[in-house]
């Protein structure tokens, strides 16, 4: 197998990123954004530049979430969407939520513009490709969305990809670019402007109210006007959030193409399962090809290393590439009706804010949620308030979906807390995780490449399913709401924020 052993990111491995002290002692602001991705610091950087003095504080390191682990296009083609949406929620709502992602486009394009940021930022055609009938007659009815909202899409036969394609919807002037480059710029801004930013600040819990309360532990607290939980998965206990979201992890592979052979233009993502995602890299003398794909739900379905390799035999059989230096893989939330959840978390604290729920499309709707969540907090009219509205409901389909997916999570935690297991920690080879037994209780193992024995409560801190080993990355992966640990037992994505405990 040519893959390389541990999960690396491009993104993360290739470009600079400037290091910030954690929160030491309270402090008192205007606004407390919680997260360092794409939406907390493209809100924070706006809010400081609107006077609002503001903290930026994240878990880990900056851009070290799902954003160091995107594909990052920056396309309003999110897949096929705009059928489902017109069917669900109408013409007028389905052409919003085009306008808000082409707004957050324009906006990514004009900063890159601004400040001159060297981020391969590219403009390309998105295209979503069929090669089968059943994706054929997707494509079709996604056309016909397409004219019924004036999106000015194409359809063509003739892409330069080297296996047939059937049909193709394509759209002008999306663009793809390097992640952090950008938002390093962004930070950097932030700070110039007064912004704070403290890292490995993992905030346990936010009492909501006037002012807001932001527990980070030690008995430190960032006690702010206004919070945003731009965390991925919302730390505010309010909202309910924890049933209207799952979590889906995909997966990537960077390749090396062949010498002589040219990097095709275009931004490609199927509309046949299984999804297979292309874009390419030109960044600093570097060539790759982007290679995405095999979506399911964290923590459920096959050993996920086969998923890394489902992806490699594909792109060794499609592009003749073998040659992989990067792999890595992540989640991301689903909302009950698709659509993200952008606003107020609830009805009954009006100074504090969410947005998730991206779908896998969180470069536009991350950056439509900054300019969303800066005008709702600065009192600014915003048309799109009220389709993503965090506490909208609609029965069809957020009340199918409500059931389907807590009927998953509730099969997920009894099947998890039923299941006999024999294996012990002896029994374990090097690099190799399981769920094994000691004491007559379950445990998580992991023995490391040196020999050595990781063993942490295999319950997960959130609200108590069991977790699965991801022998893909080597982390622990929760299937009821997509917690991810390190083999140590650390958090790695919320929505826990204790880490397993370690067993001794
Ligand atoms: C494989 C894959 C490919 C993708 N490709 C694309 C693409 O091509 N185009 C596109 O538009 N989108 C894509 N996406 C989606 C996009 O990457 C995400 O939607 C987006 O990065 C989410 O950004 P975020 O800022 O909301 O979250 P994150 O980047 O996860 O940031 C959240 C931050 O919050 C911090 N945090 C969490 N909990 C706490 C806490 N309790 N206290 C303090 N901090 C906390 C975390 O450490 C993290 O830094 C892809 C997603 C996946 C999984
Ligand atoms: S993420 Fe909710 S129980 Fe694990």
């Amino acid at each position: 197998m040519s893959l390389p052993r541990f999960p690396e990111s491009y993104w993360l491995s290739s470009a600079d990123i400037p290091a910030f002290e954690p929160l030491k002692a309270s402090i008192d602001v205007e606004v407390a954004v919680i997260g360092g991705g794409i939406t907390g610091i493209t809100t924070a950087y706006l809010l400081a530049k609107e006077g609002k003095r503001t903290a930026l504080l994240t878990s880990g390191s900056l851009i070290g979430g799902t954003t160091g682990y995107t594909t990052a296009k920056i396309t309003v083609q999110h897949n096929l969407i705009y059928d489902e949406h017109i069917r669900h929620f109408g013409l007028e709502k389905a052409g919003l939520f085009y306008q808000a992602n082409n707004e957050a486009l324009a906006f990514i394009r004009k900063k890159v513009e601004e400040y001159g940021i060297d981020c391969d930022f590219t403009e390309e055609d998105a295209f979503v490709y069929a090669t089968t009938d059943v994706g054929e007659e997707l494509l079709r009815k996604e056309v016909a969305a397409y004219r019924e909202l004036n999106i000015p899409g194409y359809l063509t036969d003739d892409l330069p990809l080297p296996f047939p394609v059937r049909s193709a919807l394509g759209l002008r002037g999306q663009a793809r670019f390097h992640p952090v480059p950008y938002l390093v710029r962004l930070v950097t801004e932030f700070v110039r402007m007064g912004g704070q930013v403290y890292e490995d600040t993992m905030v346990e819990a936010v009492e909501e109210g006037s002012p807001n309360r932001l527990k980070i532990g030690g008995g430190i607290e960032a006690v702010c006007d206004d919070v945003v939980s731009c965390s991925h998965f919302p730390v505010l206990e309010s909202g309910l959030y924890f049933a209207r979201l799952h979590a889906e992890s995909s997966y990537v592979l960077a390749a090396r193409l062949p010498h002589g052979q040219e990097l095709p233009a275009g931004m490609y993502i199927s509309a046949d399962n299984p999804t297979r995602s292309i874009r390419t890299v030109t960044y600093k003398g570097e060539k790759l090809l982007l290679l995405g794909g095999e979506s399911h739900k964290t923590g459920q379905g096959v050993c996920t290393i086969k998923h890394y390799e489902a992806l490699e035999g594909w792109a060794n059989s499609v592009f003749g590439v073998t040659d992989f230096p990067y792999r890595w893989s992540t989640n991301d939330f689903v909302t009950l009706d698709k659509l993200p959840y952008i606003g107020q978390a609830t009805g009954r604290h009006p100074h504090s804010f969410v947005a998730t729920g991206y779908r896998k499309w969180g470069m536009t709707s991350g950056t439509a949620a900054a300019l969303l969540l800066t005008d709702l907090i600065v009192g600014r009219d915003n048309r799109y308030r009220e389709l993503f509205d965090p506490v909208r409901f609609q029965a069809d389909p957020d009340l199918k979906e409500l059931i389907v997916q807590n009927a998953d999570v509730a099969k997920q935690m009894i099947a998890g807390k039923l299941e006999w297991l024999t294996r012990k920690p002896d029994e374990l080879g090097r690099d190799e995780g399981a769920l094994v037994r000691i004491g007559g209780r379950k445990a998580g193992a992991y023995r490391d490449a040196e020999g050595e024995l990781f063993l942490v409560d295999s319950t997960c801190t959130h609200l108590g399913c069991e977790v699965e080993w991801n022998n893909g990355d080597r982390t622990w992966d929760c299937p009821c709401h997509g917690s991810r640990f390190h083999y140590d037992g650390g958090v790695l994505e919320g929505p826990a924020t204790e880490p397993l405990k370690r067993i001794e």
